[in-house]
């Protein structure tokens, strides 16, 4: 397997434009903008830039690019690149992400390793937040897809990342560069094929993540999960040759807020092929993705553990196969979960709900107080919401929004949806205490009120990830393959710090 991610170094200065060394210089461009030291600029390339922009060849129009060579005397940089970045007053730190992946690719595919970012305050979005997110979009471009090819020349990595912003604490550089580098990981994680990333695989990949991080670790085998009587999680797990896991992460740091114990848990179904209510053959290869929540949920409560948030945090990744097999769980099956819950199994390939019922289970069981779940749950989710924005349910609306808050600030894009008593019905059971299925109106609802039966009183949201955990259709600022979606949405949420001091 090939290096799929690296850490570049990353400073910050205040150094005039002409003094940015770097193979490739990035500069945002809104429109109708005028940049720093823009005469001298332009200069140094004989007048290109503003030509360009007076022909309209570039305007600033979001993710419009040009490359313009440096000539002027006395410049530390060789190469300019022009990126646009969209009106000025409706810039937010999601633009400049993106603006510094692109830039950052840009570098990359040219064999080039070091990239200065020229950046400028804007209105409306703190220094050290623009700083942040310019150093996430840059660590992010240091991705290459997990390859199992032999042979061929090896990617080009970043090794320097220079970033020109005034006044800015250091602390949101650590931010960006943790919060970067452990998004890339999740992805990673989510682009294993299943026969590498097996449930035991998964847990010990995440064991040695978790304690380079400085959280505890505890992992559950098949005999603890059936002492627990997780007769979900174990009901899925049936089907398999491969022994389910429980994944237990736990951040408890000295200076943490008082009465508050937030628990994430993420599905971790390292291959689902629908079981005996199999999947058609057709792309069901993606479904090697089917724990990219569970990968959030790892990587989020490293990145946070490293960040030092002031807050009790447990994770819990229910782990396993969905297969067909001699044992597998059929249609019409009943399996009672930890809680002592009955259900009718009438769907084997709504897997999902079934093993996060009885993690969330267990994470009241340790204590929580909040609660997020982040599943890649339902093909309905993708149907309401497309591929860009995630489906946010829960209660009560003062949890959802603030989760949508924090994920408004990592760029992972959410949106909230219902979850009226109204939609119960779907869920109704002739012989046990409700199905699996709700059927294809409304899925993404019913399959959340299902989860929705395990949280207890608490707070909770559950974020489906199962349209935004996957590229298919790259964008300059968005590779094909695993997006790491939720990890930064959920280490927001923990580092909100004043959140935790006056909570409702
Ligand atoms: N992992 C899938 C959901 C999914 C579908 C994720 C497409 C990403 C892309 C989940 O386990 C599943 O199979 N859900 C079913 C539920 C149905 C049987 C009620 C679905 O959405 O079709
Ligand atoms: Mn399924
Ligand atoms: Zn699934």
């Amino acid at each position: 397997m090939h290096t799929v991610h690296t850490t570049p170094a990353v400073t910050t200065s205040a150094r005039k434009t002409r003094d940015l060394s770097a193979d490739l210089l990035i500069i945002p461009v809104f429109e109708n903008d005028t940049l720093a030291d823009e005469s001298e600029l332009d200069a140094a390339t004989g007048g290109e830039y503003s030509a360009a922009r007076q022909r309209r060849e570039f305007s600033g129009k979001p993710f419009e690019q040009m490359m313009l060579p440096i000539a002027g005397a006395g410049w530390a940089s060789t190469r300019a690149f022009f990126v646009g970045a969209g009106p000025r007053e409706q810039s937010t730190t999601t633009v400049l992400r993106r603006i510094a992946t692109m830039g950052g690719l840009a570098a990359r595919q040219r064999r080039l390793a070091t990239i200065a970012i020229a950046a400028r305050p804007l209105e409306g979005v703190s220094n050290s937040a623009a700083l942040q997110a310019l150093i996430e979009g840059a660590v992010l471009a240091n991705y290459e897809g997990t390859s199992y090819k032999t042979g061929g020349q090896p990617a080009v990595f970043l090794d320097r990342v220079e970033i020109r912003i005034p006044d800015v604490a250091a602390a949101a550089l650590e931010r960006g560069r943790v919060l970067g580098e452990y998004t890339n990981a999740a992805r990673e994680l989510s682009n294993e094929p299943g026969n590498v990333l097996t449930p035991r695989a998964f847990a010990e990949r995440a064991s040695k993540i978790a304690k380079d991080a400085g959280l505890d670790v505890e992992v559950l085998d098949e005999k603890q999960i059936a002492a627990l009587n997780m007769g979900l999680l174990l009901g899925v797990a049936r089907g398999s040759d491969q022994p389910p896991r429980v994944i237990v992460l736990r951040h408890e740091p000295k200076n943490a807020a008082k009465g508050v114990v937030l628990a994430f848990v993420g599905k971790g179904i390292t291959f689902d092929t629908g079981g005996i209510s199999i999947k058609p053959s057709d792309n069901m290869d993606k479904m090697k993705d089917d724990m990219s929540g569970g990968a959030a949920v790892l990587c989020a409560m490293a990145a946070l553990s490293r960040l030092k948030a002031p807050v009790r945090c447990i994770g819990v990744i229910p782990a396993t196969e969905n297969m067909p097999g001699g044992r597998a769980m059929k249609p019409g099956d009943i399996l009672t979960s930890a809680e002592g819950k009955t259900v009718e199994v009438l769907n084997t390939d709504a897997e999902g709900r079934l093993i996060l019922g009885d993690a969330l289970w267990y994470a009241r069981k340790l204590g929580a107080t909040h609660l997020v779940d982040v599943a890649t749950l339902t093909g309905a989710c993708v149907v309401a919401l497309g591929r860009t924005t995630s489906g946010l349910f829960g209660r009560p609306d003062s949890w959802v929004e603030r989760v949508q808050r924090a994920s408004d600030r990592a760029g992972d894009r959410s949106w909230p949806m219902p979850i009226f008593d109204d939609y119960k019905d779907l869920l109704k059971s002739e012989i046990a205490d409700f199905t699996n299925t709700g059927g294809r109106a409304g899925g993404a609802i019913s399959a959340a009120l299902f989860i929705k039966e395990f949280v207890g009183d608490l707070p909770w949201v559950h974020m489906d990830i199962a349209g935004t955990a996957w590229c298919e259709d790259p964008k300059p600022y968005q590779p094909k393959g695993a997006t790491g979606v939720a990890v930064r949405t959920l280490a927001e949420l923990a580092l909100d710090v004043d959140a935790w001091s006056n909570l409702k």
